[in-house]
């Protein structure tokens, strides 16, 4: 277990570099099973989420080398079909195996997937995509079984109920090759997924309507290797964004591409962040913070579901009260207990939904990391605390976040890391 020991109060002033998306690296990974050619990809983050996912896929079978922010990946024999349930226990995108399994061996074994605790994280759209795709479908005890029965079955339909990202993305990977005609309703359209299915063009994948929320996949019966760049990463973006903003600061952000920057940047600005972007740089700076009426999250391109957290920390330093808003998780807004703890002044109307009033000074305490976002969250929080913040788990926050002590000792922040 490590904890970052933060002493808060400091303007941030400064430039860094935005990693890879954490939600792009893992499909792309994911991806590189539906071939035996060496894949290369770029501006890979480093954070643990990647490591834990290397050592699934060598457990499948292939081999891995990581240099730098460079992963090559050559899966030329893949039989293993069962998720190591440990390591796949650890993190919500080894679902992502599944798709990519059925694909390339026509089965898949596991066991109901980890990752964050924050709320019911449903898995029946990918059973039931996968039932459309002509798979058998077996559950006991918490175990699944996938087995492909027919290998085209020409003309699949799946209508997604709930609009969900991995169930997206794992039928795209399950249907790429050697499927047939698919064509998928309700689709997720985060940057993510599109970052996905450019990779899997790139390798011969036959895929209509990318970045819409119907997708027409054409089976192909085999796909090459390729060299991708991950987009970078959004909500990294947004979260030092709101750094800056809440300690009175002013930082420039360098490799912002390749995102629609309209679903993050519109409640930032409307709460006082001044945003200058020219090409992959951003200089963020803030006059004066006020509240937002109304901040709701929202499938893309809606505001994201995991900038939320840190959004409730910038709405304790905004004048007036602020309504948001997360239906997508039951447990999004559980921490702000913490953030009440430290001083804020925070209503919970529901589950879902809580009243921030600000401005409030913040003050120091020993904290706990509950999931990625709200442990980045409460980073933030401590950075504009008075005194000092002790927060624990904070290999939490690595999951998601490369290298956050660096960075923020980049903008001149006062934070250690003790393992
Ligand atoms: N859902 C179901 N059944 C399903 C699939 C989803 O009920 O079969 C429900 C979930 O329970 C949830 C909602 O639908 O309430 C949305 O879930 P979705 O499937 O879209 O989320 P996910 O694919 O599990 C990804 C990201 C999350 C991000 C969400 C929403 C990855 C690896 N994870 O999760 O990222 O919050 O999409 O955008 O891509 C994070 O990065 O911290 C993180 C949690």
């Amino acid at each position: 277990m490590s904890k970052y020991i933060i002493n808060g109060g400091i303007k941030l002033k400064g430039k860094i570099r935005i990693s890879g998306n954490k939600n792009s690296i893992l499909p792309c990974m994911a991806a590189t099973l539906l071939t035996e050619e060496e894949v290369v990809l770029h501006n890979v983050p480093h954070i643990s989420d990647v490591e834990i996912f290397c050592q699934i896929l060598q457990t499948l079978g292939a081999e891995v080398t990581w240099t730098d922010h460079t992963v090559k990946i050559i899966s030329k024999k893949i039989t293993e079909s069962v998720l190591p349930k440990e390591l796949a226990s650890k993190l919500r995108a080894s679902i992502l195996l599944v798709g990519a399994l059925i694909s390339r061996l026509g089965k898949a074994e596991f066991s109901h997937p980890g990752g964050d605790v924050i709320g019911r994280r449903g898995i029946d759209q990918h059973l039931m995509g996968f039932e459309e795709l002509g798979c058998r479908v077996q559950v006991q005890d918490n175990k699944y079984k996938v087995t492909k029965i027919s290998n085209s079955n020409s003309n699949a339909k799946i209508f997604f109920e709930i609009c969900t990202v991995t169930g997206t993305e794992n039928l795209i990977l399950a249907s790429v090759l050697k499927a047939g005609q698919v064509t998928i309703k309700n689709a997720a359209c985060e940057p993510h997924v599109v970052d996905l299915c450019k990779m899997l063009t790139l390798m011969g994948a036959k895929i209509e309507g990318i970045g819409t929320s119907t997708l027409k996949i054409n089976g192909v019966n085999k796909l090459k290797g390729a060299e991708f760049t991950i987009g970078s990463d959004y909500i990294e973006f947004g979260t030092y964004a709101i750094a800056a903003a809440i300690t009175g600061g002013e930082i420039e952000i360098e490799n912002c591409c390749d995102f629609d920057e309209d679903p993050i940047m519109w409640p930032l600005l409307k709460m006082g962040l001044l945003i200058k972007k020219q090409g992959e740089m951003a200089k963020v700076s803030v006059k004066k913070l006020k509240a937002i009426p109304h901040l709701v999250t929202n499938v893309w391109p809606g505001f994201p579901t995991d900038l939320m957290s840190p959004m409730v920390v910038l709405a304790t330093q905004a004048k007036g009260v602020s309504l948001l808003h997360d239906w997508i998780y039951d447990g999004r807004m559980f921490f702000v207990d913490k953030l009440i703890a430290m001083g804020a002044e925070i209503t919970v109307a529901d589950p879902h939904r809580v009243l921030v009033y600000g401005p409030t000074k913040l003050r120091g305490r020993n904290l706990e990391t509950p999931d990625i976002r709200a442990g980045m969250a409460l980073v933030l929080a401590s950075l504009v605390a008075e005194g000092q913040s002790v927060i624990d788990r904070a290999e939490l926050i690595e999951r998601g976040y490369e290298g956050v002590v660096e960075k923020l000792t980049l903008l001149g922040a006062d934070i250690q890391k003790l393992d």
